[in-house]
């Protein structure tokens, strides 16, 4: 440890500068870090010539005119297309034309804006460079002030009070941009009313396999096996499939008929096929995790998981109703269909249930 120690001496000791070193090296090391003070004022051209600084402050309220025209397009673009226009864009594809033309118009609105505050800060706003030098955090009663001097004079220098056309446009771009988020209100209605309590099925209806397209018959439908299904009519490329289909889309599960504990479940079952809701009472996602030897049902979300032979009751997971259960019958051709509509609502459980 001491020969560690004197060592280090030993080094330091062979490393001290002469006096005449140190001259030298405070020489070398005081010009690096020299200040090297502001550079020159250079005048802009909009300070010197009048003509220029008019030239800018056009250009400035054109950036603010095209954003108010841009904020008018946005809102014009949500009475202009329907909800479900398509149109094809090289290199985009097929994409939807409101949403297009609610995202450009409004990316112009506020780029219009940034650039006009940006082209009047560099062109007409004060060029003076200034040095603020490093203080303590807590600011002194003269440094406050000095700072709302400061604040006042670049006000001044803005020139807000003097160039009213600036000033009018960017107030009018300013107030017209919010009213986007206004018309976005339209998207919350109207209200479903009782749209969602009723779905396509009803008394004759024919199961279509979703797969297939064929009706289906309970032949098709083994143990272990899991289907899906929508009604007969409701083509896939059709105007109101998503609609029809987010509400009645339908699983299928055959089950040995001593297996089903829920007496309604047996008795709207035929020789042991059951028929659910796809879509999960907790928010609504499609339920389609089949586990055969439990015949139990999970929903990829949240877990939700439901018991079909005990009426598709919950058994884990935040869903908070069983799944809705379609009453099934074969017609004269041997095929399954609906005996009626679901007896109560499909899907989410926010609302009141019969
Ligand atoms: S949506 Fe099914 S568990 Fe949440």
């Amino acid at each position: 440890m001491s020969s560690q120690t004197g060592s280090h001496k030993d080094v330091s000791e062979k490393h001290l500068p002469s006096a005449q070193d140190s001259t030298a090296v405070a020489e070398v090391d005081e010009n690096p870090f020299a200040d090297p003070g502001i550079p020159h004022h250079e005048p802009r051209v909009q300070d010197i010539d009048e003509r220029a600084a008019k030239r800018s402050e056009r250009t400035v309220a054109m950036f603010f005119i095209v954003s108010m025209l841009a904020t008018i397009a946005f809102i014009a673009s949500f009475v202009a297309f329907p909800v479900d226009k398509i149109f094809y864009l090289f290199p985009l594809g097929h994409i939807s034309a409101l949403n297009f033309s609610l995202g450009l118009s409004l990316g112009i609105a506020l780029f219009c804006i940034g650039a006009g505050a940006v082209h009047w800060s560099r062109t007409l706003m004060s060029g003076e460079e200034h040095v603020q030098e490093r203080h303590p955090i807590a600011a002194s009663p003269e440094t406050k002030a000095a700072a709302i001097e400061e604040f006042s004079q670049g006000a001044a220098d803005s020139g807000l009070g003097r160039r009213k056309l600036i000033r009018n446009t960017m107030i009018g771009a300013l107030a017209l941009v919010p009213l986007s988020g206004v018309v976005l209100l339209r998207d919350l209605g109207p209200l479903p009313e009782d749209k969602l309590r009723r779905t396509m099925w009803k008394k004759g209806l024919r199961l279509i396999n979703q797969n297939t397209g064929e009706p289906l018959r309970p032949e098709d439908i083994t143990v272990g096996s899991l289907v899906f299904a929508k009604p007969d009519g409701l083509e896939d490329d059709s105007h109101e499939f998503m609609h029809e289909i987010a509400k009645a889309a339908l699983m299928l599960v055959r089950l040995e008929p001593k297996d089903i504990k829920d007496k309604q479940e047996l008795d709207w079952s035929h020789e042991g096929i059951v028929a659910y809701s796809k879509i999960c009472t907790h928010v609504g996602c499609p339920v389609s995790l089949y586990e055969q030897q439990t015949h139990h049902v999970l929903c990829p979300c949240h877990q939700s998981t439901f018991d079909l032979t005990d009426g598709a009751r919950v058994i884990f997971g935040p869903a908070g109703h069983p799944l809705p259960q379609l009453n099934i019958n074969v017609n004269n051709d041997g095929e399954l269909v609906a005996e009626g509509d679901f007896a109560e609502p499909v899907g989410p459980s926010f609302w009141e249930r019969g």
